[in-house]
C-alpha cells in the first residue's frame, strides 16, 4: 500500500469541518443545538451587489476561466484601500486576487518558508498561520496572546535564536479568536521591529469593517513605509457578509505578492467573473449599509455579555470583530466544557492554539433571539456546574 507523504501523514481534518458533521449527526436525532462557534456570516450581502452579479452572469462571456484576467478586481481593489486607509497601491504589483484570503495565508508560508525556517504566529490564532508553515517544512513559533498583554504579543520576548531562523511575522488585528483590537502605535512598533530583524510581517485584516461603537480597524500598510516590509491580507467575507464567494486579496510587499500569484497560477484557476463583478461593486459602491449590519452584531454582542454577566461570567464586551472570548470555569478544559455542552456549540480555545486553553469562544453570528438563548443555556449550564 501506498504511504502519504510525510508532512501530511499526521495532518489532521480542519476543526470546524468535523464540527459540522457531528452537529449534523446530533441533529438529525432531534436534540435542538444552538450554534455558535463557527464566524460565518448569516446575513446576505445587499441587493445591489447580488443584481452585480446576476447582471454579469447573464452576459455570454463571463463563463470562462479568468486567470490573468482580474485586473479590473485588483483595481478595485486598489481603490478600496485609497478610499478606506488611504493607502496607495500600484494594482499591477501590489495587489493580487485570492479564492478567499484563507488560500493566501496558506500560500504565503509555501513561497517564502524553507524547511526549517521559523514562522512567528500568534497563539490563539486562526490555524491556517502555523499548519500553513507546518506544511511548508517550516517551524511556527508560538507567540502568547495573554489577556495581561491585552492580548498582543510581546516581540522583545522572542528569543535572539529564534528571531535568526524567522522569516514571517504574523499578526491579526482586530483578533479572531480574542476579539482583541491593536493601536496603531503597536502596528508602528511592529513594522520597526519587522525592518531590524528583516522579517516579512504578514498581516491578517479581515475583521476591519466589523466594528461596534463606531470603531473602525486601521490598516497595517496606513504606517509609513510599512509596504517594504508588510503584506495585508483581506477578504470580502466578513466585510459585505459574502464568506461563502470566496473574495479575498494580499495587497503590500511586492516581492511577496508577486510569489503568490506566480504560486496561484500553478495552483488554481482564479475568481468566477461576476464574483469579481460582485465585488467591483461591493468594495466601490455604497458602504452605509455596513453601519446598520454593525448595529446588528453589537445588539448581539450585547445580548451575550448580559447573559454571561448576569450568570457570573467575567467578560469584556470586544470593541470588534464577530467574537466574544470566555474564560472557562476554574477545573475544566476547554475541550471538556465544550463538549459537555450539549445543546450549544462554542469553540474550545485550545482549537487555536495552546494559549487558548481557559478559555471558549461564542460566534455572533446567530439571530440575537437564538444567541440570548444560546447565552442563557450556558448561563445555565454554568449554575448546574456549582
Ligand atoms: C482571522 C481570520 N483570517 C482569515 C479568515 C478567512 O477568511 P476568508 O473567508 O477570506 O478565507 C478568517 C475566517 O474566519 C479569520 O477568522
Amino acid at each position: 500500500m501506498y504511504k502519504p507523504a510525510e508532512r501530511i501523514a499526521q495532518l489532521k481534518p480542519y476543526f470546524f469541518a468535523d464540527l459540522g458533521k457531528r452537529i449534523a449527526a446530533l441533529r438529525a436525532k432531534g436534540t435542538d443545538v444552538v450554534r455558535l462557534d463557527i464566524g460565518s456570516p448569516d446575513l446576505p450581502p445587499p441587493g445591489f451587489i447580488l443584481e452585480a452579479m446576476f447582471e454579469s452572469a447573464s452576459q455570454p462571456d463571463t463563463h470562462g476561466y479568468t486567470l490573468g484576467q482580474t485586473q479590473r478586481y485588483r483595481e478595485a481593489v486598489a481603490a478600496y484601500y485609497r478610499k478606506r486607509f488611504d493607502v496607495q497601491l500600484d494594482p499591477k504589483t501590489e495587489v493580487v486576487d485570492l479564492i478567499g484570503s484563507k488560500e493566501g495565508l496558506f500560500i504565503l508560508s509555501q513561497v517564502i518558508l524553507n524547511p526549517g525556517d521559523v514562522s512567528l504566529v500568534p497563539d490563539p490564532a486562526y490555524a491556517v498561520y502555523a499548519k500553513g508553515a507546518e506544511i511548508a517544512g517550516g517551524q511556527p513559533y508560538a507567540m502568547p496572546l495573554l489577556e495581561k498583554n491585552a492580548f498582543l504579543p510581546d516581540l522583545e520576548a522572542i528569543p535572539s535564536e529564534v528571531l535568526k531562523k524567522a522569516k514571517i511575522l504574523w499578526l491579526n488585528y482586530p483578533n479572531n479568536p480574542t476579539g482583541a483590537i491593536a493601536d496603531f502605535g503597536f502596528f508602528e512598533r511592529a513594522v520597526a521591529f519587522a525592518r531590524k530583524h528583516e522579517l516579512l510581517l504578514a498581516h491578517d485584516n479581515p475583521y476591519c469593517d466589523v466594528g461596534f461603537n463606531g470603531y473602525r480597524a486601521p490598516s497595517l500598510l496606513q504606517v509609513p513605509g510599512a509596504k517594504e516590509v508588510a503584506i495585508e491580507f483581506n477578504s470580502l467575507s466578513k466585510t459585505y457578509n459574502m464568506a461563502g464567494w470566496r473574495l479575498g486579496m494580499a495587497v503590500g510587499q511586492a516581492q511577496a505578492v508577486k510569489f503568490i500569484d506566480t504560486y496561484k497560477s500553478q495552483q488554481d484557476s482564479a475568481i468566477f467573473a461576476p464574483f469579481m463583478a460582485a465585488a467591483e461593486a461591493a468594495m466601490l459602491g455604497d458602504q452605509s449599509w455596513l453601519a446598520e449590519r454593525n448595529r446588528v452584531y453589537q445588539a448581539r454582542r450585547d445580548a451575550v455579555v448580559d447573559a454571561l454577566h448576569r450568570a457570573g461570567l467575567r467578560v469584556t464586551p470586544p470593541q470588534a470583530a464577530l467574537y466574544v472570548w470566555v474564560p472557562v470555569p476554574q477545573g475544566a478544559t476547554s475541550i471538556d466544557f465544550c463538549a459537555r455542552m450539549i445543546a450549544v456549540s462554542t469553540t474550545p480555545g485550545v482549537v487555536f492554539g495552546k494559549h487558548g486553553e481557559g478559555y471558549f469562544r461564542i460566534s455572533l453570528v446567530t439571530d440575537v433571539e437564538r444567541l440570548r438563548e444560546g447565552a442563557e443555556r450556558i448561563a445555565g449550564w454554568l449554575q448546574k456546574q456549582h
